[in-house]
């Protein structure tokens, strides 16, 4: 098992949400953190609550697309804290729409989703997460780190109307750590870098929260549960994968239950 206590951790989109909460955890239990956010006034609050936390918290203003912000980022993490063994690219956006919108009456199409508006989301959620972890992961091997790149998907990768440009993206969360885990292990050190991904349900971020309230209340029909998820349950699961080391190359589902089929 994995300690948490001075392990080093590189989080994405630690300005807010289940990133933020990652590194209050990470901080709480004697870890150190790096945080990264293209947004600088939530990277900057942030930064100053945790230390209220601990010291050992360093920001960087990042933005997970562009590929000399991301080797920015790892290099960040060796020079200040000379390790890095847990990757969290938790960086990623919804801009949801239907593909084609049809009008009601005609049936004809009246409405198709931009390039622009599915390129955003890729570049962010999928792109960002590549040039992330390729960054971090060349650091842990060169510096021989022990730890866990861990990915976050979503139930949308299931398949989520309205959700193409997002859903897609999350779907490449689920075979990312196959594929890495695949190549780490070809390469020889598969028993010192694991890789995982989490995949939640609807979770009570902003993300979630910009939601109509309308839309809100009939998502929360659907959970067992009956409520959003707490960014605080999600990354207690992040910090039982990173000690579990039996844990590698799989996807975790938390969501409350969530109903993806017929209540029945
Ligand atoms: N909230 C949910 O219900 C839920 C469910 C499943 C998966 N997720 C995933 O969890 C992750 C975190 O989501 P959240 O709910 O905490 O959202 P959030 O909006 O609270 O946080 C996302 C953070 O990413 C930052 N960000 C956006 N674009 C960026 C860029 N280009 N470079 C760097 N930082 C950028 C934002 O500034 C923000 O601080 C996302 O990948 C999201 O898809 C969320």
């Amino acid at each position: 098992m994995l300690a948490i206590e001075n392990s080093i951790a590189v989080i994405t989109g630690g300005g807010s949400g289940i990133g933020r909460a990652l590194a209050e955890l990470w901080l709480k239990q004697g870890g150190k953190v790096v945080i990264a956010d293209v947004s600088e006034e939530a990277l900057r609050l942030a930064e100053a609550e945790m230390k209220a936390i601990s010291p050992h918290v360093t920001s960087i203003i990042c933005n997970v697309t562009q590929e000399a912000d991301c080797e920015k980022l790892a290099e960040k993490a060796i020079a200040t804290y000379g390790a890095i063994n847990l990757v969290a690219p938790f960086a990623g956006i919804t801009s949801d729409g239907l593909m084609l919108k049809t009008d009601k009456e005609s049936g004809k199409v009246t409405g198709k989703m931009s390039l622009t508006q599915f390129r955003k989301v890729i570049d962010i959620n999928l792109t960002g997460v590549f040039l992330t972890i390729r960054e971090c992961v060349e650091k842990m091997v060169n510096n021989r780190c022990k730890g866990l790149v861990c990915l976050v998907s979503s139930t949308g990768s299931l398949g989520t109307a309205g959700q193409i440009n997002y859903a897609s993206s999350k779907a490449a969360m689920s075979v990312m750590p196959k594929v890495l885990t695949a190549e780490f292990f070809r390469r020889g050190f598969a028993d010192r870098i694991r890789c995982m991904a989490i995949a939640p349900g609807y979770v009570g971020t902003s993300m979630v929260k910009a939601l109509d309230e309308k839309v809100l209340d009939k998502i929360l029909e659907q959970v067992p549960i009956n409520r959003l998820i707490e960014p605080e349950e999600v990354v207690s699961l992040v910090a039982e994968l990173y000690r579990n080391e039996a844990m590698a190359g799989e996807t975790v589902f938390i969501h409350g239950g969530l109903r993806l089929g017929s209540k029945g």
